[in-house]
């Protein structure tokens, strides 16, 4: 059987023209062949979502779909892809969870609606009661073997939890005590789904990070992967979509949003958001949509007083110095750190929600500015004469705040 490295390694190569599902395919037949690995039966459960995450996995190459499906899995429930509908389809799911317990998996889809004890999301009919997709999941995933929530709705919420979020929408991890695997994305690229999968058929849980996400997938940003990323460095700007230069300054998302796409492509392996000209509005972010929006304004500035960390002044400084890589280089690695580690505080796991609104991030950029200027004003009494014996703990202050340690691994988003 493949190693486990190398199966990585395949999930993480952008070898285009073969989908990822079309190149593990043969290996987890093998597995299977050998008894190394057994096809899992699996419920497909569908909340509050537009069905989107089912409609990448159909967008993988044919007939990969089939493969991952029912070759690679014992799909047993998907209420759009079951041959039987209505009742017949309800009561085969009700029979693998209680004669698979505890060897099903359980893949969710859409937000799980919480309000109103879930009646704006129900699911199907049972002794003549209507069940909702809250219950269903609370009666469902303490039976199930893997949970794994596909698509940003499920994980985090996502759309669905959009702000006034009348629905109560929640990520799959909020509502159940289990471990769960989170595949994000709006919707989650099938590649993503296949691969995760593929993982756990061969050898169990993938690495995850502090959002349970596949590190093999979601381990980078798009910033540090982008094909414009000189043009980010070298202070070269689009003014609008679809010129050419870093769309940082028209919304780009790209700095704080964990996701391979500029390497792996999407419809086929053809294009990707920023590439086709448009910002990346951070879809697979944990954030996404409210704690990302306005989609095209740029992340918020971070005035230290000390050093100009926006694009706008370091375009100026760059143009002025003529040849300031280095200083750029600096000023932009700080602010992307400093903007993806303030502007996402609060969201670990332990605490999962999101920023309501930009109200918050705001509120903690006021507290930096704050720090900063307090900062500024120990500075300035340093300046008068007599007083320069503090300033080495004042540099050492100054230092920490520009350049704070490296966040621990539970605090990197
Ligand atoms: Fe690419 Fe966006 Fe980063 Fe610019 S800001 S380099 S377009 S990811
Ligand atoms: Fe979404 Fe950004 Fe990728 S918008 S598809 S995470 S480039």
């Amino acid at each position: 059987m493949i190693t486990r490295r190398d199966f990585i390694k395949l999930c993480m190569s952008t070898a285009v023209s073969f989908s990822l599902t079309d190149r593990i395919a043969p290996f987890i037949q093998q597995a299977f062949a050998t008894s190394q690995a057994v096809r899992p039966p699996v419920i497909w459960l569908e909340l509050g979502s537009c069905t989107g995450n089912s409609v990448s996995l159909e967008n993988a190459f044919n007939p990969s779909i089939d493969q991952l499906l029912f070759d690679m899995l014992d799909l047993r429930y998907h209420w759009l892809l079951c041959a039987e509908q209505g009742a017949a389809s309800v009561q085969a799911m009700l029979d693998t969870v209680k004669q698979e317990q505890g060897q099903f998996w359980l893949i969710v889809e859409g937000a799980v609606m919480t309000a109103d004890n879930g009646r704006y999301n129900e699911l199907f009919i049972r002794d003549g009661k209507t069940v909702t997709g809250l219950a269903a999941l609370q009666e469902i995933a303490p039976q199930a073997k893997h949970i794994i929530a596909v698509g940003d709705c499920a994980c985090f919420g996502g759309p669905a939890a959009a702000h006034p979020n009348p629905c109560g929408a929640k990520g799959v991890w909020e509502v159940i005590r289990q471990p769960v695997i989170n595949i994000p994305g709006c919707p989650a690229h099938p590649d993503w789904m296949s691969g995760t999968l593929g993982h756990l058929l061969l050898y169990g849980r993938p690495e995850l990070d502090s959002y349970q996400r596949p590190v093999m997938f979601f381990g980078q940003t798009i910033h540090d992967l982008c094909q414009r990323r000189q043009q980010y460095e070298d202070g070269v700007f689009a003014r609008y979509p679809g010129e050419a230069g870093c769309l940082y300054k028209v919304g780009c998302k790209g700095p704080v949003t964990h996701a391979d796409c500029p390497l792996r492509q999407w419809n086929h392996y053809v294009n990707w958001p920023v590439k086709a000209g448009a910002p990346c509005i951070g879809c697979a972010s944990p954030q996404f949509p409210d704690g990302l929006m306005p989609f095209f304004h740029h992340l918020p500035e971070l005035q230290t007083g000390l050093m100009p960390l926006n694009v706008k002044k370091i375009g100026a400084a760059l143009a002025a110095a003529g040849a300031g890589g280095v200083v750029t280089h600096l000023a932009a690695s700080i602010f992307a750190r400093r903007i993806h580690r303030h502007y996402l505080k609060g969201t670990k796991p332990e605490q999962p929600l999101p920023p309501e609104n930009l109200e918050q991030v705001k509120q903690e950029l006021d507290d930096l500015i704050k720090r900063q200027q307090s900062l500024l004003a120990e500075a300035k009494k340093l300046a008068r004469p007599g007083k320069r014996r503090n300033k080495k703990r004042l540099l050492k202050k100054i230092s920490g705040f520009l350049q704070p340690q490296a966040p621990k691994k539970d605090e990197t988003e």
